[in-house]
Parts: C-alpha cells; structure tokens; sequence
C-alpha cells in the first residue's frame, strides 16, 4: 500500500518512518510513502504558498494553486490515490474509518495543511477531510503521520501476530483487557489468580469481563457503536 503526502515540512517525516513498525513495514516493501514537499510547488521567484486572507484578519492562508500543483503530480505517478486533507474541521478519525482507509488501493493521498488555514477551494480536490480529535495542532504532519500508522498495522504482513489484530477487531470497539507480566507482586498488587492457573477457557472469559467493565466504566460512549 502506498501513502503519498503533500507537506511543507518533509523533514519531518524522516525519523517516525524509519524505526519501529513503520521503519520494518517499509524496509520489508509492505508500503511505502512518498513525500511530496509543498514548497517545490510554490509560486515565484519566493515559492510562495500562502497569502493574506480576502476580507483581511492576522494570518496566513494557503493558496490553492502549489497545492492542486502537487496533487497532479502525486496522481500522475500514481492515479487513483484516495485523497484525504488532514484539518481540526474534518470527520473525527476512528477505528472503524481506519479500517475503511485500509482498504484503498493503490493507497491515499493525505494532504497536511499548515498556517492558519487552508483556501476553502482546496476542499474540491479532496475526497474526505480528517480530523484526529477535537484539539488543534500546528498543522497536518502529525495526523498524516497518525493515519499512516493506524493503516499500515491493518496491511497484512505489517503486524507478526495477526491474531492479534484479529483479537482486537473481535473486541470490537472495547477497551482492552489489563495485562500483566512478571513479577507475580509489584509493590504489595498481585497478579489475578485466574491468570496463573493455565485454564485457557477462564482466562479467555475474565478477559471478555475485564474489558467489558472497563469499557462502562472509561468510555461508555464506545458500547453503542459495537458491531454486531
Ligand atoms: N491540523 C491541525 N489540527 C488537526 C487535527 N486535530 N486533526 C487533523 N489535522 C489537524
């Protein structure tokens, strides 16, 4: 799968995508992203990619063109990317939307705004707009970076243990249960018994049990959107 990203700051997609599971995804060729940096695009002498609002206020706004510039570009190397614009003003990412974004092939094109804002006609060269939660950060990078991450875990090969994608999805949307390690007691708390006692079938419904009371408890918000 393949995530393409139209940015202003590249740099700063250098060290989330070359350690860990986005580092070892890439490397074993189960994805690959490619940057596209905004500025190449820009217009003048300057490259000028943003400019004072109609209507005046204090900031910046970007303008379409370098943005509908790289866009071509990015669907001219690879037509049929699933466009998605990263802004606090988008559908608020979840897992569910994760597993939709999952599924586009060849992948998505994610534009990462930045500045104060983004020229309202941008928004017709978009498929989706996104929203990584009801905070506003300095600009795209971060949430492009998010969804990159949330899909890639679903690309098949991309996690060692799919059973525990499996498990994850099966919970549906469930908080997890809590887990434990050695040692047996840390600082007076032990390890629930159920755990020790090899009775796979137990453990599998103290499991179940934990997650769903810690569901109530933590997000009961999360119950009512449980697959059937
Ligand atoms: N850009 C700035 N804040 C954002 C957010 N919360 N989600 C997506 N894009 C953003």
């Amino acid at each position: 799968m393949e995530f393409h990203v139209v940015t202003l700051f590249p740099e700063l997609f250098e060290s989330p995508l070359s350690c860990g599971l986005l580092g070892r995804a890439i490397r074993a060729g189960l994805i690959s992203v490619v940057l596209h940096p905004l500025r190449s695009y820009g217009l003048g002498r300057y490259r000028q990619v943003d400019d004072a609002p109609y209507g005046g206020g204090h900031g910046m706004v970007m303008r379409p063109e370098p943005i509908a510039a790289a866009f071509d570009a990015a669907l001219a190397q690879r037509p049929g990317l699933w466009r998605v614009m990263l802004t606090p003003q988008g559908e608020v990412l979840d897992q569910l939307k994760v597993e939709q974004l999952a599924r586009y092939r060849p992948g998505l094109l994610l534009l990462a705004g930045r500045y104060e804002g983004i020229d309202e006609r941008v928004g017709t060269l978009v498929d989706q707009e996104l929203s990584i939660g009801d905070y506003v950060l300095a600009g795209g990078e971060l949430p492009a970076l998010v969804v990159i991450e949330a899909v890639a875990r679903l690309v098949p090969g991309v996690i060692g243990n799919p059973q525990s994608l499996r498990e994850e999805s099966l919970s549906g949307a469930m908080l997890e249960y809590p887990q434990y390690t050695r040692p047996r007691e840390f600082r007076g708390q032990r390890v629930p018994e159920v755990l020790l006692s090899g009775d796979h079938e137990k453990v599998r419904a103290w499991r179940h049990d934990q997650a769903l009371k810690r569901t109530r408890q933590r997000r009961p918000d999360l119950l009512g959107k449980i697959k059937p």
